[in-house]
């Protein structure tokens, strides 16, 4: 599928759809379309007289109508009150406009820009919102299914962006350029995350990355168990001691070297599948825990972007992986381990795996002294049952570094919200026979995670991205489906662009 920017006198009589916005209450055919179809004014003062169509948010209008000068067909969107109309509402037009338009098998759709995009956003962002939600409302996972019958074809392969000036349609094109390859790493992201864990071993996963940064041009390493042991990540190397799957740790870097500057770096959960272990999970949903990677696979998407759009940061991504299971030498509750930067931990719970694995890419990456290190992963059920499926957690030591990932999260329509590291949470991971335990009382579980995770951030400006909400959707969405959302790459690459 492909976007491009056209001048509205370019347009010739497509097969497709033409795409118009109507805010709640419109009853003119766009001014811009005006002279072309005015003709048909009737037809849509027939529309809102038998009240099929009133613009309100999230409405959709499909019809053929054959007559029409610039297409066969044409969308009505609904864009609700103008007052609350957003980009991140764009997207989730173009999102349901694209989701219809495969299923009505059409080819080209052409968005009429001008009624269709929030009047503030500047033509590089609506470019970029057209491309990044067409397509990841057109992502599909589907490649385990036998049978032409069961892949539903996408015949959508044009989207054209109807504007009106030479400069607008240049600018439009380069933020169309910019959304396509965040569209893309976002579904890098949910194809890994998408793997059955037969799949998508920690084996398979480092080769993923490497082919990743192969592609983009990136630095890339992995280390592996004997490695790892060297590095005393006793983390990492319990969690994995259940698995005849050999641990990973994946370090990515994008190339542009730049010794003055500081490295972002990025730390990723890489837990290709959480039985739990010894302190097994109940096996209602335990199959989703395939998608117990994603801060992983969103880790290596984003470096991957950095490195395609070659921003000027130096950027390094961390992803410790390994498998959480029992078997009959499996860490054991109240087994003690040292992390790679000399604290011992309690393990109470075997399933509070994810913290243990991040305590040592944490360490590690604060020996790269870090401008920023951000870990991402999917930490705690508790987290999904505060917020839903419709924020990230974050928590962290630096606000400078929480009010960017806030401002990127409104942009990226990848919302954050803060929950606090208070002193007192310390209390709770406390343990009576090594320096901390690693879960708490049961109270706070996703505040606790994050608490357990600073202990091992040595005072760098440091935050906690809590994707077990948003990484997996359950819930109807419009330009997202249900399964993996590729969750914190749209978050972290607007963190990282802003940054410079
Ligand atoms: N991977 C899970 C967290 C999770 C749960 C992610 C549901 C997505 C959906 C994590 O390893 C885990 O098991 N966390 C425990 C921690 C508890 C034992 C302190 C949890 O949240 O129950
Ligand atoms: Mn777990
Ligand atoms: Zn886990």
């Amino acid at each position: 599928m492909k976007s491009s920017a056209v001048l509205r006198d370019e347009i010739k009589k497509k097969p497709g759809a033409l795409v118009l916005g109507f805010f709640e209450g419109e009853r003119e055919i766009p001014a811009s379309i005006g002279k072309l179809d005015a003709a048909h004014q009737d037809f849509f003062d027939g529309l809102f007289r038998a009240k099929r169509f009133e613009g309100k948010d999230k409405q959709i209008f499909f019809s053929f109508l054959p007559a029409l000068k610039s297409a066969q067909s044409v969308f009505l969107a609904g864009l609700g009150k103008k007052d609350q109309y957003t980009l991140e509402k764009f997207r989730g037009v173009v999102g349901r406009v694209v989701k219809q338009a495969a299923a009505h098998h059409l080819a080209a759709l052409s968005f009429d820009v001008k009624s269709l995009a929030p009047q503030k956003a500047s033509s590089h962002d609506i470019g970029r919102a057209v491309s990044e939600a067409s397509l990841l409302a057109s992502f599909r996972f589907d490649k385990y299914k036998t049978g032409a019958a069961q892949k539903a074809d996408h015949d959508l392969k044009n989207l054209d962006l109807v504007c009106d000036e030479l400069l607008e349609k240049k600018e439009m094109q380069a933020g169309i350029k910019f959304g396509r390859l965040v569209g893309e790493a976002v579904n890098l992201a949910r194809t890994l995350s998408s793997e059955p864990a037969n799949q998508m071993t920690p084996e398979i996963l480092a080769a993923r990355a490497r082919e990743a940064a192969e592609d983009a041009g990136l630095i890339c390493q992995v280390l592996d168990r004997d490695e790892i042991k060297e590095l005393k990540m006793g983390g990492l190397l319990g969690v994995a001691q259940g698995s005849s799957e050999p641990p990973k740790f994946i370090i990515l870097e994008t190339p542009y070297e730049n010794p003055s500057q500081k490295p972002v770096v990025l730390v990723g959960k890489g837990i290709t599948f959480d039985s739990g272990g010894i302190s097994l999970k109940p096996p209602e949903g335990m199959e989703k825990m395939k998608y117990d990677m994603s801060g992983a696979a969103s880790v290596i998407a984003t470096v991957w972007l950095a490195g395609k759009l070659k921003l000027p940061v130096k950027v390094i991504g961390l992803a410790p992986t390994c498998e959480n299971l029992p078997s009959e030498k499996p860490q054991r509750p109240g087994d003690i381990v040292t992390i790679s930067n000399g604290k011992t931990v309690e393990v109470i719970n075997t399933d509070a795996e994810g913290r243990l694995i991040l305590a040592d890419g944490l360490s590690y990456g604060v020996n790269l002294k870090p401008r920023y290190l951000i870990d991402i992963a999917t930490l705690t059920g508790s987290c999904r049952a505060t917020f839903g499926e419709y924020a990230i957690g974050v928590m962290g030591t630096n606000r400078n570094l929480l009010d960017s990932l806030r401002e990127a999260g409104e942009k990226s329509g990848e919302r954050t919200w803060e929950l606090p590291l208070w002193d007192e949470y310390k209390d709770h991971v406390r343990s009576d026979f090594a320096d901390l335990k690693n879960v708490g009382k049961g109270l706070a579980g996703a505040i606790i995670g994050g608490k357990f995770l600073e202990e091992f951030t040595g005072g760098v400006p440091w935050a906690h991205l809590d994707i077990a909400s948003t990484g997996w959707f359950e819930e109807h969405h419009a330009y997202l489906a249900k399964g993996a959302t590729g969750a914190g790459v749209r978050l972290l690459i607007q963190f990282l662009k802003d940054l410079t």
